[in-house]
């Protein structure tokens, strides 16, 4: 995998029972210039003494990173940060005493033994104090404070697991050590102290709203606030984690080194084209359909970002779910990690689903915008036609296998401008649900409340009308009974999608009967929403 001639150590330890010897070790690397890296509970960081000019330039060599962008100072405790800042303002102390150790950098003016090349010739340095207990005792041990960018090759996503260190890294550094998983998965909130006003300068898990609750008044930085800040999102795109032209523009030495260096780069890139899809779920999950079934056929390897409630809405390519769309925890956790999922798999075009916020869910817009290069696609409302596309799905009763069919079409096509509904051919009195019917639709998230079959009629079918039958036999009474519906606008709903066997009668059968017959209908409706996909324009 590696390109590179070091023979790479790799060291295994647990958090809980770190093993003496081998953290030692690696901290005597790390004093006698080497680089380790080590996991922190926000990513993986690629270490080296912060006071050692050569060794902060083997990181940039390493990483394959330009020289000026600055790094993280790591520090193991409060009292340590003397030696790397100098005029340390009282909201530090305080956020010091809040925060660390955690996941909140803080940028001050650095004490002159920090040398230039670990600060990218800034006059101010960014600290860190991680509470990982595998990185404080290494810091600890090295008797240094260590410089540390994320432990990644440049331009990709961040590492957030042992495994990803190894693939960006082997044979590129001393030592790796794995101590599993980062808790968190992205990179600490980075807030600047030396301006009047506190900025947030990189959104994190430290949120603004806390440290606001700290120490009053904190500002957004500018290039947050616009999201590309007034750039074109080409421009924006190769912007770093933090940052904008903007705010150097207006600091005093600006012309020469910009507040926030990494801006010029690009950051958490995958290798594939990222588009962000933004709109209502339903909007959402349509379009990003549409776009991946137009790239599949143009023989593009097509990835999809998707919530755990979504994934299975999707038809083409390969979906990965990021966690549960409420829950930002478990999405930060696993952001970089799918995005290298999709390197993997080689994905040309990767579509996500739009999420953002406050809070975290603002670290996860910040971190998913950078990594889309600011290429946000707005998924087009449903057509405002005066009329609604109507579907109606047939049977004998229109209270059970119809009634299904409706309910999981309009699930897919929630506030589109296509209607679903379920109607008998036969109906003397309105019916309330089949039982099992309901029975096996409410595990799957389904209620149909104060539903009561219908009879069809022919009014309700004009040309903007498709119905679908069960059954070959029903198909033809309709066809029979109904002047409005002919060979034209009435078909098989099997042999519409495709399928040979019609959709089987789970009358008189058990509940899992009818669960079949439930699974299969699912089947043949997104089926059936490929096809209609298909065929119709955005
Ligand atoms: O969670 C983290 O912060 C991780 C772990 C390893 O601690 N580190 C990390 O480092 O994300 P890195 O190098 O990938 O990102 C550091 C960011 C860069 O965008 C850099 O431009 C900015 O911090 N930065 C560093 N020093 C700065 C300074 N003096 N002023 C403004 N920005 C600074
Ligand atoms: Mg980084």
């Amino acid at each position: 995998m590696s390109d590179g001639q070091i023979q790479t150590e790799h060291i295994h330890l647990d958090a809980d029972a770190i093993d003496e010897e081998q953290i030692s070790h690696a901290a005597q690397v790390l004093a006698d210039g080497g680089l380790v890296a080590f996991p922190t509970e926000t990513v993986y960081g690629l270490g080296a003494n912060a006071f050692d000019e050569n060794a902060a330039r083997r990181i940039y060599e390493a990483k394959g990173r330009p020289s000026d962008n600055p790094l993280i100072v790591h520090i193991a405790d409060v009292s340590q940060l003397d030696e790397v800042a100098k005029d340390i303002p009282e909201v530090a102390q305080t956020l010091a005493e809040r925060f660390w150790a955690g996941s909140l950098t803080m940028v001050l003016h650095k004490q002159p033994t920090i040398p230039d090349a670990t600060t990218g010739g800034l006059s101010t340095v960014a600290v860190r104090c991680p509470s990982n207990p595998i990185a404080q005792e290494l810091i600890r041990k090295s008797g240094v404070p260590v410089a540390a960018p994320s432990a990644n090759r440049s331009g990709r996503p961040s590492t957030t697991k042992y495994a990803h260190v190894v693939e960006d890294l082997d044979g590129r550094v001393d030592v790796i050590i794995d101590g599993g998983d980062a808790e968190i998965g992205l990179e600490s909130t980075i807030v600047d102290l030396t301006v009047d006003v506190p900025t947030i300068l990189r959104p994190g898990y430290i949120t603004k709203e806390q440290l606001e609750e700290a120490i009053g008044e904190v500002r957004l930085d500018a290039a947050l606030l616009g999201g590309t800040g007034g750039k074109t999102p080409d421009e924006a795109g190769r912007d770093g984690a933090v940052g904008q032209t903007g705010t150097a523009a207006s600091d005093t030495d600006a012309g020469l080194h910009p507040k926030a260096p990494g801006m010029k780069y690009r950051h958490y890139a995958p290798k594939g084209d990222l588009y962000l899809v933004r709109g209502s779920e339903g909007d959402v999950v349509r379009c990003i359909n549409k776009l991946a079934s137009a790239a599949q056929r143009d023989g593009k390897t097509v990835g999809i970002i998707a919530a755990a409630e979504t994934k299975e809405r999707y038809r083409f390519g390969t979906a990965l779910d990021i966690g549960e769309r409420s829950d930002e925890e478990a999405v930060a956790a696993s952001l970089y990690d799918v995005l290298r999922q999709f390197d993997a798999l080689e994905a040309d075009v990767i579509y996500a689903e739009y999420q953002g916020g406050s809070g975290l869910g603002m670290a996860i817009e910040n971190r998913l915008l950078k990594a889309a290069s600011y290429q946000v696609i707005d998924a087009p409302k449903p057509m405002q036609s005066s009329r609604r596309r109507k579907i109606i799905f047939v049977e004998g009763h229109g209270n059970a296998r119809s009634a299904m069919a409706a309910a999981l079409f309009e699930r897919l096509y929630e506030g589109s401008d296509m209607e679903a509904v379920s109607r008998g051919i036969v109906v003397q009195f309105p019916e309330p649900l089949n039982q099992k019917t309901e029975a096996v639709m409410v595990p799957n998230g389904i209620t149909l409340e104060g539903f009561a079959s219908e009879q069809l009629k022919d009014e309700e079918i004009d040309q903007d009308t498709l119905l679908f039958a069960m059954e070959e036999r029903q198909r033809q009474q309709v066809i029979a009974k109904f002047p409005a519906a002919t060979e034209e606008n009435t078909h098989l709903l099997s042999e519409y999608v495709g399928d040979e066997l019609e959709i089987m009668d789970p009358y008189g059968g058990t509940l899992q009967t009818y669960g079949i017959c439930f699974e299969v209908l699912r089947a043949t409706i997104q089926k059936l929403s490929d096809r209609i996909l298909e065929e119709k324009t955005l």
